[in-house]
């Protein structure tokens, strides 16, 4: 990480957290249960979702964009709410960065090495999360003697951004992609996508009550507050349920998101903002 600036960051200042689409929300989901006294601005690229099928240059670019408008709020740390993001730009956005900024992976890659028993762990994720190889990089420095066996599951995105959670539709592709794990045998299976946990029982029903799903989401907010509390920028205060708590911008559809974001999060959102995200 950069030189991080301790002068710029406020212990009530938000959180920004971001991901290509609605699948970030799971981690927004996360914080709120696991640090409730937290703001959030959260940005969805709804405009250029999905990132997992995209060059590294490109997720890096509209990365580094979004992190310019995340800071236009004096953000006090950022969560790359995006595996795809997390695997193709956070080292590059480390680089850069004066604040704290975490991702995804590392979280997950942990609570995984720490569950398999049999140390045979399935991964599934975007082309480019598994075509990086970077959570098999962070379990092996774990556990050196853990076999990881990835599986890309492109379909899963537009699905879950189309809503289709409980389908036969997803049920029969999921059948699919999930049969090659089941029959290596692996007991630990990690959501290597942030929209995946979204389609959790279906997996879970599919994989059988052996396999334990692993969701980074967790354990990135557990991390989150770790980090948090060691700098001493946990908020204090409980922010009043006024709008500026929770803030939602997208970069198109902003009907469509606010529809779905109120089927997974209990909180009530009312809006959010339509930003032109190429500007920053
Ligand atoms: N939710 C994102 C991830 O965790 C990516 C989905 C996509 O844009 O392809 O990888």
């Amino acid at each position: 990480m950069g030189q991080i600036n301790m002068e710029l960051m406020r212990s009530d200042a938000p959180i920004g957290v971001f991901d290509s689409g609605v699948g970030g929300l799971t981690v927004v989901r996360e914080i709120m249960r696991q640090i409730p006294n937290e703001k959030i601005i959260y940005f969805g690229d709804t405009a250029r979702v999905p990132y997992g099928s995209k060059s590294q240059e490109t997720v890096t670019r509209f990365s580094e964009q979004i992190v310019r408008f995340l800071r236009t709020f004096q953000v006090k740390t950022i969560v790359v709410a995006c595996n795809t993001a997390s695997a193709y730009a956070l080292e590059t956005l480390e680089k850069n960065i004066d604040i704290p900024i975490i991702g995804v992976v590392k979280p997950g890659a942990k609570a995984a090495a720490e569950v398999t028993r049999n140390k045979k762990i399935g991964v599934i994720a975007t082309e480019a999360t598994i075509g990086s190889k970077i959570y098999s990089q962070y379990i092996h420095q774990l556990s050196s003697d853990v076999e990881i066996y990835g599986k890309a599951c492109p379909l899963f995105v537009p699905l879950v951004e189309e809503g289709l959670l409980q389908d036969p539709v997803t049920d029969e592709i999921a059948r699919r992609y999930l049969a090659e794990l089941i029959d290596i045998d692996i007991d630990t299976l990690i959501l290597g996508c942030t929209h995946y946990p979204l389609i959790r029982s279906t997996l879970q029903r599919i994989m059988g009550e052996n396999v334990t799903l692993v969701n980074p989401a967790y354990e990135t907010a557990l991390e989150l507050k770790r980090l948090l509390g060691s700098m001493k920028m946990l908020n204090e205060e409980t922010p009043g349920l006024g709008s500026d708590r929770y803030r939602f911008y997208v970069s198109d559809k902003a009907d469509k998101f606010v529809h779905f974001a109120n089927s997974i999060i209990k909180y009530g959102i009312l809006s959010a903002k339509t930003v032109q995200i190429e500007k920053y």
